[in-house]
């Protein structure tokens, strides 16, 4: 199946960007691996026709917001995500024009809709930046991750009204799990994910997007880590920082890892799929992109 499916990529002179939540076979086969402020960097960049992005919709809607004469293919259309899915476009609206004065910053896990409707994008690897730079003077809405937003309005101690959405993945750590693996390794380093709520991230040493929990635990000198994470990043966490040690959380529904089912949706199958009949693609209409456009160029700008 590799075989086919890197004969097709060559046929069709196609690109696979994947998310580090994808499985491990995935991962192996993808051209680049990224954060969501990474793959929206490389998104930009790409020079083959055919981009197929092994993520979730928001994350091949960014990449089709920014490279509109790509091809862009995902493997499955239904790998969705809880947090843009809480952003419904006319309760947005609605909510939006209730705050008439605040500059609305948008993470980048929401619709191309609610894109065209912010002022400015963000992940969890910029927010901070990104909230810092609204002048001070100017109250701002944040949508659609209330722990993150949370996270960030302590942080920064900025005038922010946040909207109720949520991570399905990170809000469910056990937080009895985590005290027991705290026990159970009294040397290892707790490296949290912002979704997670707050009664867990009391518990992290370091709070970091995907990338940067990448980044503590390949320059730590610490050897073992308690990751709060989707745990599909364990397997680029051990081909980067080999002979250290890292373990996965379980939640509360005593899974033993936490994994997010819309990323596990796609497969190698699909992929070769998707490759032979170039479905399903992402497709939009200008107007939306065009809006959607902005808000996320002044991001990459800000995060340059
Ligand atoms: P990052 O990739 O920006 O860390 O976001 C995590 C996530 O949940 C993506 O859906
Ligand atoms: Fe969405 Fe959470 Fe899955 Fe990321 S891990 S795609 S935020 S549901």
């Amino acid at each position: 199946m590799i075989e086919r499916l890197l004969e097709l990529k060559k046929q069709r002179n196609a690109v696979i960007l994947a998310h580090y939540y994808q499985s491990p076979e995935i991962q192996d086969i993808a051209d680049f691996m990224g954060d969501s402020l990474q793959l929206a960097q490389q998104a930009k960049k790409v020079e083959a026709d055919v981009i197929l992005f092994c993520g979730v919709h928001f994350m091949a809607e960014t990449a089709k917001i920014l490279n509109p004469n790509k091809i862009v293919l995902v493997p499955d259309m239904d790998a969705g995500c809880s947090l843009a899915d809480s952003t419904p476009k006319d309760k947005f609206l609605e909510w939006k024009n209730a705050h008439l004065g605040h500059t609305v910053i948008s993470y980048i896990n929401c619709s191309a809709d609610v894109k065209a409707m912010s002022d400015i994008i963000c992940t969890s690897s910029n927010a901070e930046l990104i909230v810092n730079s609204v002048p001070h003077d100017t109250p701002i809405l944040f949508a659609p991750d209330k722990y993150l937003g949370s996270y960030i309005k302590k942080k920064t101690g900025r005038d922010m009204v946040i909207w109720d959405g949520s991570c399905q993945v990170h809000e469910i750590f056990s937080e009895i799990e985590v005290m027991n693996l705290m026990k159970k390794y009294p040397n290892a380093v707790v490296l949290a994910h912002p979704e997670c709520p707050e009664n867990i991230l009391a518990y992290a040493d370091f709070i970091g997007s995907t990338q940067k929990i990448i980044q503590e635990s390949i320059i730590s000198d610490d050897k073992e880590f308690i990751i709060l994470t989707e745990s599909g990043i364990i397997h680029e966490l051990k081909k980067k920082a080999p002979g250290k040690e890292f373990y996965a959380v379980p939640n509360i529904n005593g899974c033993s890892c936490n994994e997010c089912p819309y990323m596990k949706l796609n497969t190698i199958e699909k992929m070769i799929k998707a490759l032979e009949t170039l479905e399903p693609q992402i497709i939009m209409d200008e107007d939306t992109r065009l809006k959607a456009l902005s808000p996320l160029e002044r991001m990459l700008e800000i995060s340059r």
